[in-house]
């Protein structure tokens, strides 16, 4: 593992793309079934939906026998705690960061960020300079798809080919991909990014109502939680497994 800590945000000024559910599930998978050590800094005003999440995480598994059951396993099995979800302003994200990683007594491998999606802000800017990789959710509808571009162009002149920050690149993966959709629009859409130099992962995530799961109630399938990893069974054909394999080649985890 790394001796140095990688920041980590999936990143874009677009909301309802998939920046919460893509932290939330990168991070349980690296925590929980690979082994690494992570924490997730919410800084994400005023929704700060992880935060909530974990909240109503702990109380489920604290109210269901069988999720208890499970939580007592994986904690004997493992070894190590849940991942902390720290709560931040854009402003001080950084530093809440640094200052759990220096009191950890064990190395921290990977800090993810949920970040507000207006860049038109200092905090956010500076904390999107102090990562050293971002991804970016895109969909296929042309406004989102406009905006999107942009913002990633601006990042990219900005700050990843400035070597003063950390930041070593922006990349673009497509986010809700409808089978039945069109693929020349696709096709179109990719000679655009191509054209403007933007990096595209080669991963696509397709339109699941899986993405919508989170451990509710009596049933016994969990995908996005932030006290277990996503369950294999529903891992399958969500290309969830396969997107995070390709960020960690990507950051050299
Ligand atoms: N691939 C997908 N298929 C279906 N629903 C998705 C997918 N990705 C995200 N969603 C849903 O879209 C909504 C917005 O996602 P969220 O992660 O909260 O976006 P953001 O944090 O960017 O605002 C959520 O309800 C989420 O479950
Ligand atoms: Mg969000």
């Amino acid at each position: 593992m790394k001796s140095k800590t990688l920041f980590v945000a999936f990143s874009t000024q677009k909301g309802g793309v998939g920046k919460t559910t893509f932290t939330v599930l990168a991070a349980s998978y690296l925590h929980y079934l690979k082994g690494y050590n992570v924490a997730v800094v919410d800084c994400d005003y005023p929704q700060h939906s992880i935060t909530t999440m974990r909240k109503r995480d702990s109380e489920l598994v604290n109210n269901n026998q069988n999720y208890k059951m499970l939580a007592y396993k994986q904690f004997k099995t493992l070894n190590k705690k849940a991942y902390p979800v720290l709560c931040a302003t854009p402003e001080d994200a950084i530093e809440t960061a640094t200052d759990y990683i220096k009191n950890e007594k064990d190395e921290t491998d990977i800090v993810f960020f949920d970040l507000p999606g207006t860049v038109n802000s200092e905090g956010v800017i500076s904390s999107l300079a102090a990562m050293d990789y971002i991804f970016t959710p895109i969909t296929a509808d042309r406004v989102v798809l406009e905006s999107t571009l942009s913002f990633a162009m601006t990042i990219d002149s900005l700050l990843v080919q400035n070597s003063e920050f950390n930041l070593k690149g922006l990349h673009l993966f497509w986010n809700q991909v409808d089978k039945r959709e069109r693929t020349d629009l696709y096709e179109v859409y990719e000679q655009t990014i191509n054209a403007l130099e933007l990096n595209l992962m080669t991963t696509y995530i397709p339109d699941t109502k899986r993405y919508k799961k989170e451990m509710f109630g009596e049933s016994p399938s969990i995908f996005r939680s932030t006290l277990f990893p996503a369950d294999k069974r529903l891992m399958r054909g969500s290309n969830m497994e396969e997107l995070i394999t390709e960020i960690g080649y990507i950051i050299k985890l």
